[in-house]
């Protein structure tokens, strides 16, 4: 059986570049996450690679910003609305997406499947409960 830290090594970093480059260009395609994202996704997948070469076993030199703080700022471009959970879900499934078609097995897709589920506590706001107003 596989692990989550054994994918680096099965998949290589070429692989991995391209998985990302395919992540993204599904994302860019899919009018439901589309508005989430900068035009410039460039430094986006350049701190992708690095987190997801970390988490797969690969080099770990993960330089972004803290995750949560980053993506409780995340607004949708028209709407305003920040990230909801399944917004959460239609990005992981196109990574997911992505995984699949350069052909990885099952048991591959489902740690990477694993790997953005366990994510989206960090990712996704917490809903804020408010006080009835005053009466
Ligand atoms: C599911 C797991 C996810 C992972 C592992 C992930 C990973 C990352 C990483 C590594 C960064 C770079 C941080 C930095 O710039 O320093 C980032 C930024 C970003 N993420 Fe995510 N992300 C996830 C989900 C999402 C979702 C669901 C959305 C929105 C629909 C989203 C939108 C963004 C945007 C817009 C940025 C750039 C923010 C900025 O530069 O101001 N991410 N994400």
């Amino acid at each position: 059986m596989i692990k989550q830290s054994d994918i680096y090594s099965l998949i290589g970093p070429g692989l991995l570049r391209t998985l990302i480059d395919d992540f993204h260009a599904r994302l860019s395609l899919d009018p439901r996450v589309e508005p989430y994202f900068p035009d410039d996704t460039k430094r986006l997948k350049a701190h992708t690679f690095d987190l997801l070469s970390g988490a797969f076993g690969g080099p770990d030199e993960y330089a972004g910003r803290d995750l949560t703080a980053v993506h409780a700022e995340v607004r949708h471009r028209v709407t305003g609305t920040p990230i909801t959970l399944t917004v959460g879900y239609l990005v992981g499934n196109h990574l997911v997406s992505a995984v699949m078609e350069a052909g990885a097995s099952m048991e591959i897709c489902n740690l990477v499947t694993l790997l953005w589920i366990t994510m989206l506590p960090v990712v996704v706001p917490r809903v804020e409960v408010q006080a009835p107003p005053a009466s």
